[in-house]
């Protein structure tokens, strides 16, 4: 990891977030978390990964210059946006389902909810609808007025990443060891790419071999989804209740049954290993923690300037006035 990508790290993971708050919207939006549960309530009966997909959004935008919605602006000819980012391009989703969300509260408080705070409270209800816990989300945070491909490309993690990785790379963001495991069970819910797990069915490390770590029943089941020359787009579940927020991902893991190298790493690796064996024994003490984590992850800010936008794939188009000021 280069210098600048640590340091605009550290200046994210310690830049205040004093404004953030449970109902900052109860005066000017009483309705808005209803309205946010009911869209996500429809479009998980519509497709059930959707929920997911909308969860996995809260971190690839927390990780990226704070939880400003960057992540859901769309490319222009001057940005390269994030969507299409190492880790983004063909594989995150549902943004469409961000739009119904925005669009229902734009009726009801026009220019008042923000993108990012949208995120956050989405990702709650996928939670509590998969069957997780629910929990209170802190709200207040503005929309960005720009993305970065290119900071996107250097600070999210690759699916080969190791723990030893993982635990420095989630420290920088404040995240503990204990953080880290608890998140990685949002993998309770969705799907991965064989694009994610060719390396380790067929060449771990540059081995050549398999990853020796895959229980070998398992092992033949990915190898029957993803032989060498399948479309890497084809998916797999990620853990054995995909549309269920539960504790069956820390069980797979113990039992060798990771989809993710960086999943069954978690197990493999001493450090992070002690807390993979408590969640898959106390799914109460994984909920309590996982919510904990997922609200310090949301109090990532950049400190930079920002604005509600009305349309979250666009910032808003700016007076000829204001961009003279500025
Ligand atoms: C610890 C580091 C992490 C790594 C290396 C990682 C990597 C991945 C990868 C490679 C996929 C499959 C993508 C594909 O094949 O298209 C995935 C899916 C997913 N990730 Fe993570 N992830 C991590 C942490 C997290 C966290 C912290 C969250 C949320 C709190 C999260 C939520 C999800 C969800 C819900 C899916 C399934 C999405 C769907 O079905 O559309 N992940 N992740």
């Amino acid at each position: 990891m280069s210098l600048l990508v640590l340091l605009c790290i550290l200046n994210i993971a310690t830049a205040t977030a004093a404004h953030l708050r449970p109902g900052f919207y109860s005066e000017s939006c009483p309705e808005a978390e209803l309205i946010v549960r009911e869209v996500m309530k429809k479009a998980m009966i519509k497709e059930p990964r959707s929920g997911a997909s909308v969860m996995r959004l809260q971190f690839h935008d927390c990780f990226v210059n704070g939880c400003d919605a960057s992540l859901l602006l769309d490319d222009t000819p001057n940005m390269l946006g994030e969507k299409l980012a190492l880790s983004n391009i063909n594989s995150l989703r549902s943004f469409e389902v961000i739009d119904q969300v925005k669009e229902a509260l734009e009726k009801s408080c026009p220019e008042t909810v923000s993108c990012a705070d949208i995120i956050i409270m989405a990702s709650r209800d996928a939670v509590a609808l998969s069957g997780g816990p629910d929990w209170e989300v802190k709200l207040g945070r503005k929309d960005s007025l720009t993305a970065s491909q290119e900071d996107s490309n250097n600070i999210m993690p690759s699916p080969r990443s190791n723990a030893s990785f993982l635990v420095d790379l989630f420290n920088q963001f404040n995240l503990s060891v204990k953080d880290l495991v608890a998140l990685s069970g949002s993998h309770s819910i969705g799907q991965g790419r064989c694009f994610s797990i060719m390396f380790r069915l067929y060449n771990q490390s540059g081995t050549g071999r398999p990853d020796p770590a895959i229980e070998p029943k398992y092992r033949n089941r990915l190898n029957k989804l993803c032989p060498l020359n399948v479309d890497q787009n084809v998916t797999g579940d990620l853990d054995a209740t995909p549309e269920i927020f539960d504790n069956q991902y820390f069980k797979d893991l113990v039992s060798g049954r990771g989809f993710l190298n960086s999943d069954e790493t978690l197990f493999t690796y001493p450090r992070t290993r002690k807390f993979v064996q408590v969640y898959s024994n106390d799914q109460i003490k994984f909920f309590k923690d996982f919510a904990k984590a997922m609200i310090k992850m949301g109090d990532l800010q950049s400190g930079r300037p920002g604005e509600i936008r009305r349309n979250c794939r666009m910032v808003n188009s700016r007076s000829v006035d204001t961009l003279l000021e500025s």
